[in-house]
């Protein structure tokens, strides 16, 4: 795992678009796993503006949606597929043939998962996968005892997430307690994880997922076990980290690391 800690919101979302615009550079037609949430909107109104300046063409990308709430139909101003058109895919050249969602009302939820799972498959899998985390660990909408090797289904939201999530809802009673997600296992099989987390609020998650055992009850410490998983947090995120200083010493030292490597080619 690598551990990217930067001053604030601003920096982890620039970071994350480096990388991204990066993977774009070496194979224009990326596969990419997409969250919706808080976090990633700095980092989609930044891509926006990277394909606005003409330094970024999504029309060989292919996009998957990480997760639905169950129940809501494409256009449910709370769903997540209206949440990707809305703040991202609307305002870039992103071809509809290309854009994947997790369906909020399938006829038949067993087939649509299984549908998924082999679309990812037939391009070639996810190349990089962006992640947030839930306050309770969370990835996607694997909630804490999810299996660590589950493949994309139905599952029940935590309380902890319908309350923190209620915010969106006007009315109390319409927000889903289901929804699908791609699977831990899914997740895992990207060649490249990028996870997000700004705030304070998601400090002990991100405490637990990089410091913790590699546990069920923390669904996002299984990216222990990724080789390319990278963890780009703002200094509030990091603050319960135990060994901060020595990530910062690792990331500071990759540059030298990196030309050491380059010279001895
Ligand atoms: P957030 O959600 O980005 O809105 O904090 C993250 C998550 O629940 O995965």
């Amino acid at each position: 795992m690598e551990i990217i800690i930067k001053e604030d919101y601003d920096q982890i979302c620039e970071e994350a678009v480096k990388i991204i615009h990066r993977a774009w550079k070496k194979k224009n037609d990326l596969v990419l796993g997409l969250p919706t949430g808080r976090t990633p909107l700095g980092v989609y109104k930044r891509l926006i503006q990277l394909y606005q300046k003409e330094e970024i063409d999504f029309s060989s990308v292919v996009t998957f949606s990480l997760d639905e709430y169950l129940g809501l139909k494409e256009n449910h101003p709370q769903s997540f597929a209206y949440y990707m058109k809305k703040n991202f895919y609307q305002h870039i050249n992103l071809k509809r043939e290309n854009i994947f969602c997790l369906k909020g009302n399938p006829e038949d939820i067993d087939r649509h998962c299984q549908e998924y799972e082999e679309k990812i498959k037939s391009v070639g899998g996810i190349d990089l996968q962006i992640l947030g985390i839930g306050r309770n660990g969370h990835i996607g909408f694997n909630e804490p005892s999810s299996s660590l090797s589950s493949r994309t289904r139905v599952k029940t939201l935590a309380e902890e997430t319908i309350e923190v999530n209620s915010r969106f809802f006007k009315d109390k009673n319409e927000i889903p307690r289901f929804c699908l997600t791609m699977g831990i296992g899914t997740i895992m099989e990207s060649k490249m994880i990028i996870l997000l987390a700004s705030g304070e609020d998601k400090s002990k998650a991100i405490q637990k997922s990089i410091e913790g055992p590699v546990t069920a009850s923390v669904p996002a410490s299984i990216l222990q076990l990724h080789s390319q998983a990278k963890i780009i947090i703002d200094k509030k995120a990091a603050s319960r980290l135990t060994r901060k200083k020595y990530y910062q010493w690792v990331y500071k030292n990759k540059e030298k690391v990196n030309e050491f490597l380059e010279k001895k080619k």
